[in-house]
């Protein structure tokens, strides 16, 4: 591996396991993700316990909570902690406009998020990040994992000619792009934004790769030819190189918390014919910029 993706990967390289006074934080991998004990979060949280899971977010990106028994009420209120609810784009008739349903079965032709994005980038203010519980796992006792991919690890490990090239950019973000061949119900005011194809990270001011296959359709400046190249190499990048990654593995009351602004998300559909349950709140975010 060449020097300055060494060098990368040494500056955010985790201690094994962090207690703070109130949680205990596990790294899943020394790059990406945590395990999050201490916590029952059908409960209020102390100002103390709402700080340290805030830190560990920004220090880890992704934090897994298990054996939580929620209500709706209980899960927003969580959520709620960490900025305004984010809206569903297409809420079902007669559900909380704040609560997606994420189901498969035997009946699905397709999953949500089945391939690596992130959510909503086409908005102008794409969320700040998700929290799925999940409460039925497959039958079979495995499959329905989700992998995640840390997109500022992503950044760093590029050439420093690379990120040169890529500095100033901007990518149009389409949200008819996830539909096509299907049509988009007519209510759907479908959004469409140029972002940076690199951005900071509004908390931590750290740089990042932010483009995704679903829903960016080009390089603004770039003719179609190099833009389809760069964005399949970048995508390649993403998906073939596995330090980027983490991988969760749900159990029936598994709460997972990602930072939509700088992790990449796969759902893996390896479990048809059998089913998978859970409820999605999100976070409103910022444009992203530069
Ligand atoms: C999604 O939010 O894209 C779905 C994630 C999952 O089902 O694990």
């Amino acid at each position: 591996m060449e020097q300055f993706a060494l060098d990368a990967i040494e500056r955010i390289t985790t201690r094994p396991r962090e207690h703070s006074t109130s949680i205990t934080v596990d790294p899943l991998t020394p790059l990406l993700g945590a395990e999050v004990s201490g916590l029952d979060l059908s409960k209020e949280l102390t100002p103390e316990q709402t700080d340290d899971v805030r830190r560990a977010f920004l220090t880890h990106h992704v934090l897994v909570f298990r054996d939580q028994t929620l209500t709706d009420e209980e899960h927003k209120r969580f959520a709620g902690l960490f900025g305004p609810l984010h809206p569903v784009a297409l809420p079902a008739e007669g559900s909380d406009p704040y609560v997606l349903e994420i189901s498969a079965d035997k009946e699905s032709r397709a999953v949500a998020g089945n391939g690596w994005h992130a959510d909503g980038t086409a908005d102008t203010e794409p969320s700040l990040g998700s929290m799925l519980h999940i409460t039925r796992i497959p039958e079979a006792g495995s499959g329905g994992d989700t992998l995640f991919a840390n997109m500022h690890l992503a950044y760093d490990m590029l050439s420093p000619a690379m990120k040169k090239f890529l500095e100033g950019l901007t990518a149009v973000h389409d949200g008819a792009l996830p539909w096509m061949g299907q049509t988009p119900p007519a209510e759907y005011d479908i959004p469409k934004n140029e972002h940076p194809v690199v951005v900071r990270h509004p908390e931590t001011g750290r740089k990042l790769l932010f483009v995704n296959a679903p829903y960016t359709s080009h390089i603004a400046q770039l003719s179609r030819v190099e833009s389809d190249a760069v964005l399949q190499m970048l995508y390649a990048h993403i998906a073939r190189t596995p330090l980027l990654h983490c991988r969760v593995s749900w159990q029936p009351g598994t709460l997972v918390f990602w930072d939509n602004r700088c992790v990449q998300h796969h759902a893996i559909w390896d479990y048809y014919p059998h089913s998978r349950y859970g409820r999605r709140v999100a976070i409103d975010g910022t444009r992203p910029k530069a």
